[in-house]
C-alpha cells in the first residue's frame, strides 16, 4: 500500500518525507486556505520535496475553466496529479487530461457507481472519502470494499483506489486488508501508525539491560 500525506503544510511534508515512507501528497482547497500559502508556489515546492504524485485541485466547477486550470497545474511539475471533483464536468476534464497523459485524481467520491464512472473516465486515482461517510452514519469502509471488489473484476483497469478522509489507523489497516492501493492520511495519523505502548516498554527494557553489559557494538577507534 502506498502512503500519501493529506496536508498543505510544507514543514510537515518535509518532516515526513524524511522518513523515506512517503509516496505522495494530496492537497485540497480547504487545506491550502489553512496554509495561507500561494497555491501555485506551494505546489512547486511540494513537488520538489516529494517525487511521487502530488494532487493539486482545480478551483472552478465548469468544464472550460477546470480544463484550463488542470492544464496549467500539470505544467508546474511532472509529478502533479490534477484533482477534479466527481461531477459530469469533472469527469469530462478527467477524460481529456488522462487521454493527454496527465495524472488525474477524482475526488469527492461517495458511491461505488461514482467510482465506476471515474475509472471509465481514465482516472489515475479515485478518492472515496471514508471519514465523511462515517460522519453521516454510513460505513465508509464498506464503500472501499465495494470499489476494490468492482475494480478487481477488470484486471486491465489502471485506476488506483486512494482511500481519503482517513481519521484513524483502523481505516488504513482495513483498507490494506481490502487491497486498496493508496491511503492518504493527515500527518497525525501517519505518526500514530508507529505507536504501540509495548514497543516503548520493550525498548526501554532492552536499553536498560544493554547498559548492564557495559559493551559497545562498534569497535572503539
Ligand atoms: C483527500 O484527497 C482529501 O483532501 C481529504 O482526505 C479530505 O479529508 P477530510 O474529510 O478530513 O477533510
Amino acid at each position: 500500500m502506498k502512503f500519501f500525506i493529506d496536508t498543505a503544510d510544507l514543514s510537515e511534508i518535509k518532516d515526513l518525507a524524511d522518513t523515506g515512507l512517503l509516496d505522495g501528497v494530496t492537497t485540497n482547497p480547504s487545506l491550502v486556505a489553512k496554509s495561507g500559502r500561494d497555491f501555485v508556489q506551494l505546489v512547486r515546492e511540494i513537488c520538489d520535496v516529494v517525487p511521487g504524485p502530488v494532487s493539486a485541485e482545480v478551483a472552478s466547477t465548469d468544464f472550460d475553466s477546470m480544463l484550463a486550470e488542470g492544464k496549467y497545474l500539470a505544467t508546474l511539475a511532472p509529478n502533479v496529479a490534477v484533482k477534479v471533483p466527481l461531477t459530469p464536468a469533472g469527469l469530462k476534464v478527467c477524460k481529456t487530461l488522462s487521454d493527454a497523459g496527465t495524472m488525474v485524481n477524482v475526488t469527492l467520491c461517495f458511491s461505488a457507481a461514482q467510482a465506476l464512472l471515474a475509472a471509465k473516465a481514465g482516472a489515475t486515482f479515485i478518492s472515496p472519502f471514508v471519514g465523511r461517510l462515517d460522519d453521516v452514519g454510513q460505513n465508509g469502509m464498506e464503500l472501499i470494499a465495494d470499489i476494490c471488489t468492482i475494480y478487481a473484476q477488470y484486471p486491465n483497469l489502471d485506476t488506483e483506489v486512494l482511500v481519503a478522509s482517513i481519521r484513524n489507523p483502523i481505516h488504513i489497516i482495513e483498507a490494506a486488508k481490502m487491497g486498496a492501493h493508496v491511503a492518504t492520511m493527515p500527518p497525525s495519523v501517519l505518526r500514530q501508525l508507529y505507536q504501540h505502548p509495548l514497543t516503548d516498554k520493550g525498548l526501554a527494557q532492552f536499553v536498560a539491560d544493554w547498559a548492564k553489559t557495559g559493551q559497545s557494538i562498534l569497535p572503539k577507534s
